[in-house]
Formats: structure tokens, sequence, C-alpha cells
């Protein structure tokens, strides 16, 4: 059978388009959905689907012709007006779902006026879809931002099969329950016929949510790799699949001479101290003032970290257009510059903080020369971060510390030291402990670590999920 062609669609295509001087520009967008997903579609010479983000002035037809001729996958734009981006997006996708999906209810705001336009974005790109899909086309909709684009494209009459994953936690019937649409967003989600989560217990809730919420809904089968729901006379799948990175590729790239280069002057810089990594998003669920927190903390309890630790926190700009993110960023500023004007020493800074987003070789020479990596997520769907810097550990000696509440923690906990980011004591022990720790222990569990990502790609997570496809869309009981 020919390999049908694959439509990802999701809310941000992955890329920032930018003008420099009076150029315009292509740039990779940055987050876990894109890492993972742009070698997927490279490799099976795709069509991606998503918001441009970027103003009507951009000349995308030009640029997009530029990225897919670079890229060997294409890419297809719903533009988005102002209005929508602002109830849409910062509104109701990031504003309420995002939150509320992470278990911080504190941070959520409901609207009534944000959930219609979240509705009706839906629905356009639904539209979207049906301007360059067609029917013999593998159609996969990502994320939490299109939940109903689905029950959309059902509306409009379309039958073949449909796939979903949501790269975030699925909350639990408790948490779910707040949600004014609760309702509205589990029918929807059941009208896909393949619905991915990262972890079981996402699955679990998920269908704990399903069982609570929609009278009539049942379990017809529960598998190790699967659970079947039945609803309204069809039969929906739904499993789970933590999503990874391309191995190889992070491997390789870590090894070139360009990232050895840089990790070698970063080398020089911080010759006389160890270098401990954070790197996220600018984003509450990170536990990024916690972070600095525990390392505050570890500095008061272990005078042996003086002038011998440095905390390299990069903190990648993020939605901050939402106000919860705008104050976390002046929250951050305030950390760091008390903790380090209580430590700093003539040569030594505590913490190392720059607000911005790094270029590859940057990045790669980030990962490959910190001797530790801090990941101290609130909550987090999976966390790439984690994996990508064992992937780029290539001399086998990083030792990485992570919090249980990643999804990455699933398949990294044994060799991890894992941490309650809400627990400052424990995490400040254990960044003295992995300080501490003898060189042969730090390769064992290295080895281990980047032997589990190698393993568990994100090539296998594609072929398994879509695997899980195959099937056509269930027939009516
Ligand atoms: N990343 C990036 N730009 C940077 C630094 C990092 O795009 O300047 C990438 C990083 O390599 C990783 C992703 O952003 O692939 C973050 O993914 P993760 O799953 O850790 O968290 P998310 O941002 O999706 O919540
Ligand atoms: C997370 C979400 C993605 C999102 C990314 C970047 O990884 O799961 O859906 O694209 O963050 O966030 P942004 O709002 O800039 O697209």
């Amino acid at each position: 059978e020919k390999q049908k062609r694959l439509v990802v669609v999701s809310n941000r295509l992955p890329i920032v388009v930018g003008q420099q001087e009076e150029a315009w520009e292509i740039a990779p967008g940055s987050g876990g959905l894109v890492t993972a997903l742009a070698p997927i579609l490279k490799s099976r010479n795709g069509l991606w689907i998503g918001w441009p983000g970027c103003g009507e002035e951009a000349p995308l037809d030009e640029l997009f012709a530029r990225f897919s001729q670079e890229h060997n996958y294409r890419l297809h734009p719903v533009p988005l007006t102002e209005t929508e981006v602002e109830k849409y997006y910062l509104g109701f996708s990031n504003e309420t779902l995002w939150p509320l999906f992470h278990d911080l209810l504190g941070h959520c705001h409901f609207s009534q006026e944000n959930w219609l336009a979240y509705d009706e974005v839906n629905r356009r790109f639904a539209e979207g879809i049906l301007q360059v899909a067609t029917e013999d086309d593998l159609i996969w909709v990502q994320d939490y931002q299109l939940a109903l684009v689905g029950a959309h494209l059902r509306q409009m009459g379309v039958r073949q099969s449909l796939a979903y994953f949501l790269h975030i936690p699925f909350p639990s019937p408790d948490l779910l329950r707040r949600l004014p649409w609760k309702i509205e967003l589990l029918r929807a989600l059941l009208e896909y016929d393949l619905i991915g989560f990262q972890t079981l217990r996402d699955r679990r809730n998920f269908t704990n949510g399903v069982l609570a919420f929609l009278p009539g809904a049942e379990v017809l089968s529960r598998q190790r790799h699967y659970t079947l729901i039945k609803w309204k006379n069809r039969v929906i799948k739904t499993g789970h699949f933590p999503i990874s990175i391309d191995f190889d590729q992070f491997d390789a790239d870590a090894r070139s001479t360009e990232v050895a280069d840089a990790a070698w002057y970063l080398h020089e810089k911080f010759q006389d101290h160890q270098l401990i990594l954070g790197i996220d998003r600018l984003d509450y669920t990170k536990g990024i003032p916690e972070r600095f927190l525990a390392f505050e903390r570890a500095l008061q309890k272990y005078p042996a970290l003086h002038k011998n630790l440095s905390l390299l926190q990069v903190v990648v700009p993020s939605r901050t257009l939402v106000p919860e993110y705008q104050t976390l960023k002046e929250e951050l500023d305030g950390l760091a510059g008390r903790i380090n004007g209580h430590f700093a020493e003539p040569g030594w800074t505590p913490i190392h903080y720059q607000f911005r987003s790094l270029d590859r070789v940057q990045l790669l020479a980030y990962y490959r020369t910190s001797e530790m990596a801090l990941i101290t997520p609130l909550r987090d769907g999976m966390n790439l971060v984690a994996k990508e810097y064992c992937a780029c550990s290539v001399d086998h000696d990083g030792v990485l510390i992570l919090s249980e509440f990643a999804g990455a923690a699933d398949q990294l906990g044994k060799e991890a030291l894992l941490v309650n980011p809400y627990d400052i004591e424990e995490t400040a022990d254990a960044i003295y402990r992995a300080f501490t720790m003898e060189p042969e222990e730090r390769r064992r569990r290295m080895h281990r670590l980047r032997a589990q990502i190698r393993r568990n790609d994100v090539h296998r997570w594609a072929r398994s999920f879509l695997a899980e496809n195959k099937i056509q869309r269930a027939p009516p009981l």
C-alpha cells in the first residue's frame, strides 16, 4: 500500500517570520512541538498547516517556497486577525486550557467570549484543511489549541479517519470539572478516531473524564497500549505515546566542530567552576522561581559550592502578551538580582540569567558543556530539554536533575535524580549530590539515559502512533 501523505495541523507553523532591516526572514520556531514534528515532516515530505504568527504584509508565498526547498516539506498558512489572536490564542488557549491542564488553577481565566472565539477559530482551521487536504491524506491535528477541529471537519462532511495528539498533560476529572465547557470539549475530542497522550496518567485522566461527564460513553476494552471507548455507535481509540527527539541528529550535531569550538570557548570562560544548566520558555509551569530558590538554598547549605558552581539559566521569551508571563519575568529579574547581590564574589556570579532565544550551535554547546542540568517544571507534558541534554552529553558525564512532574520522568526517572520542584530542600540537596557525584556513577547513569532516548526516539514515536491509525475509521456498530 502506498504511504499516505502526512498533513500535520498545529496552531503555530514551525517558524518565526520577521524582518531584518528591510528583508523578510524565516527562522525556526521554539517549543517542544516543533522540535519533535519537524524531523517527521521532513522525512515524510509532508504538509504542515498552521498560523504563520505574523501580519498580512509578509510575502508568505515567496518565503514558504524558499522554506520548502530547504526543508523538504510544505507549509500552508491559516491567518488570524488581531482579535482572534487575543481571544483564541492568548485568551482561551493560554489563559484557560494551558493553566488548567497543567494543574495551575490559580492562573486560569474563564470567559465565554474567549470560548466562542476558540470554537470559531477551530472552525477556520478546519476550513483551511479542506482547502488543501484530500480524502487520501492522513490528517493529524496537534495540541490543546485545536481540540475542536475534528468536530468541525465532521460537520463539514469529512469521513476519513482523524488523529489527534495532545502535547500537554490531560487534567484529572476533579480539575476538568471546573471548565464550564468540558462537555463540549470532550464530545468534540471523541470525533477523532485516534487520540494520543504523553503518559499513561493523561490517558487515564481522559478516560475517567469521559466516563464522569458523558453519560452513555462506555469503555469497551483497556489494554496495555490503548483503551477503546464507545460513544454514539462509534469506537474511539486512545493511547499514550511519549514524544521524543531525533536522538541521532542531536548526538551528531553535538559532536560537530562548530559545537565543539563553541563548547570549548564556554569552558574557557567558566574555567574555574562547573555549570548547572536550565533552559525553558518563559512559563510559570517551568518552575523557574522555585529553581532559583533551590539554588539559593544550596548555596546557603553547602559553602563548597561557592565559586565552584554557577547556574546558567536561559529563558526563551514566550507569550509575553499574557499578563501572567509578564509578572513571571519581573519575578525572575528580582530573584536573580537578589541572589547574585547576596552571594556574588569577584570572579564568580552565582546565576547567569539570559532572557533570549539561542541558535542551535549555542544551544548544543550549552548542553554539551554543562556538567549538570536542572529541569524542574511544576508540571510538563513531556519536556524535551531533558532529553536533548542527555543526547548532547556526548562525553557521557552529565548529571540530569529532573522534576517528577515532567512526563519525561516516566522514561528517565530511574537514572536521573528525581525531585519534587516544590520541595526546595530536596532540590537543594540534589544539586549538591549531583555536584559531588563520582565520575563512574555519572557515566553509568548517563550511558543508560542515552540508550533509553536513542531507542525511543521521535521517529519511533511517530511510527507507533501512526501504526495505531492504520485501521480505517471504525464503522458504526
Ligand atoms: N529551544 C528553542 N529555542 C531556544 C532554546 C530551546 O526552540 O532558544 C527548544 C528546545 O531545544 C526544546 C524546546 O525549545 O526542543 C522546548 O521544548 P520542551 O518540551 O522542553 O518545552 P515546551 O517549550 O514545549 O513547553
Ligand atoms: C508548547 C505547546 C506548543 C506550543 C509551544 C510554544 O510546546 O505544547 O503547542 O507551540 O509550547 O508556544 P507558543 O504559544 O509560542 O506556540
